[in-house]
C-alpha cells in the first residue's frame, strides 16, 4: 500500500485510520490498529476524563507507534478531555461534531497534530482556514452521527480533492481493500474505517451488536433524527419507535431518553438500544482480529491494483 501525504504527516505505515467510536474504541482496539501500522484512535466520547487518562496510559504501554484521541466537541466532558490530552502529550487529536475553530489553535500551540471530521466540502475548507492539519470527510453511508445532506463518499472524495490542499481521509462505507485503492485513486490521502473495526475481536462492543453487523445486509440501516442530530442506526424496535414518534409529533427527547448508544452497542440490547453501524455491514461476514483485517486489506488492495 502506498505512502501518502497523510502517512507522512501522521508517521504511520498504512493510510488507514480507525475511526474513534463511542463504546467501541478503547485501548485494546486503538493499540492493535497502531501496532499493525494504521492510526488507532481512542473514542473519548463515551469516557469521563479519568477513564480517558487510563486508556491513554494503557495505549502508551501497549504500542510505541502513534495513536490519537477523538473528541466529539459537543461532549459534556470535552473541556476536561482537552486538558488530559495535553497533559498526557497525546501526539494526534481528531475532533468532530463541532467547530474546528474551538480547539485547533490550542492543540497546535503545544505541538499536537489536529484532524477534524466533516460531512461536506464547504466544512473541509473551513477546517483548512482554521489551521487544521488534516480532514476526514465522511459520506452518509457511515455508521453513527452524520451530516444532513446525504452526500455519498463516492461524490465527496473527488470534490474534496479539488477544494483543499491539506491531506484528507475518506470515510463512510469502506470495508474492502479495493475501496481503499479507489479512494486513493479519487484523490484521498487515506481512509477512516468504523464499522469493520467495530466488529473486530478487539472492539469493546457487545457480541450481540457484532452479530447484528454480521447478519445485516446493505439495507439494514437508515439515517434518522435528521432534524435533531442525524445518526445512522440499525432498523430495530428503537428505530421504529423514533419513526412513530416523528409521525405523531411526540416529544423526541422523551423517546430517546438517555444512554441508548451504551445500551445497544456496549450492553447488547437489540430492541431498546441504539445500534450505530453503517451500510458496509452487508459485506462483513466475520468478526476478525485487527491483524487479520490488515492482512485482508493489503491482499485485496494489491489484488485490485493488479486486476486493474
Ligand atoms: C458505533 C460507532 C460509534 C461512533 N462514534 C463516533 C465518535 O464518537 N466520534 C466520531 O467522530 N465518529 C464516530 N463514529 C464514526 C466513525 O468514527 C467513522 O467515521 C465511521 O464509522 C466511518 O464509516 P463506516 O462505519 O462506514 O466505516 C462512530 C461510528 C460507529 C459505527
Amino acid at each position: 500500500m502506498k505512502s501518502t501525504k497523510l502517512t507522512d504527516l501522521l508517521g504511520i505505515k498504512y493510510p488507514i485510520i480507525q475511526g474513534g467510536m463511542v463504546w467501541v474504541s478503547g485501548h485494546k482496539l486503538a493499540s492493535a490498529v497502531s501496532n499493525e501500522g494504521g492510526l488507532g484512535v481512542l473514542g473519548a466520547g463515551s469516557m469521563k476524563p479519568d477513564l480517558l487518562r487510563h486508556h491513554i496510559k494503557k495505549c502508551k504501554n501497549t504500542t510505541s507507534k502513534p495513536f490519537a484521541v477523538n473528541i466529539p466537541i459537543f461532549s459534556a466532558y470535552s473541556e476536561e478531555q482537552v486538558k488530559v490530552i495535553i497533559e498526557e502529550k497525546v501526539p494526534i487529536v481528531i475532533t468532530s461534531a463541532g467547530s474546528p475553530k474551538k480547539y485547533t489553535q490550542l492543540f497546535k500551540e503545544v505541538g499536537i497534530i489536529v484532524g477534524h471530521v466533516v460531512p461536506s466540502v464547504a466544512l473541509g475548507q473551513k477546517c483548512e482556514q482554521a489551521g487544521v492539519d488534516f480532514v476526514v470527510v465522511e459520506g452518509f453511508e457511515a455508521g453513527g452521527h452524520n451530516g444532513r445532506d446525504e452526500t455519498t463518499t463516492m461524490c465527496l472524495v473527488p470534490q474534496m480533492a479539488q477544494a483543499i490542499k491539506i491531506p484528507f481521509a475518506a470515510a463512510g462505507g469502506i470495508g474492502h481493500g479495493s475501496q481503499i485503492l479507489a479512494c486513493l485513486a479519487m484523490g484521498a490521502d487515506g481512509v477512516q474505517i468504523g464499522t469493520k473495526f467495530a466488529c473486530s475481536l478487539e472492539s469493546s462492543a457487545h457480541i450481540n451488536y457484532k452479530n447484528e453487523i454480521i447478519k445485516a445486509t446493505e439495507s439494514h440501516t437508515a439515517l434518522v433524527l435528521k432534524d435533531l442530530m442525524p445518526v445512522r442506526i440499525a432498523k430495530t424496535q428503537f428505530y421504529n419507535d423514533i419513526l412513530e414518534a416523528e409521525k405523531s409529533g411526540k416529544d423526541l427527547q422523551e423517546v430517546l431518553g438517555k444512554g441508548r448508544a451504551k445500551l445497544g452497542i456496549f450492553e447488547g440490547d437489540l430492541d431498546q438500544g441504539e445500534l450505530e453501524f453503517g451500510q458496509i455491514s452487508g459485506l462483513l461476514k466475520n468478526c476478525l482480529s485487527v491483524s487479520s483485517i490488515f492482512d485482508q486489506f493489503i491482499k485485496e488492495y494489491n489484488q485490485a491494483k493488479e486486476d486493474l
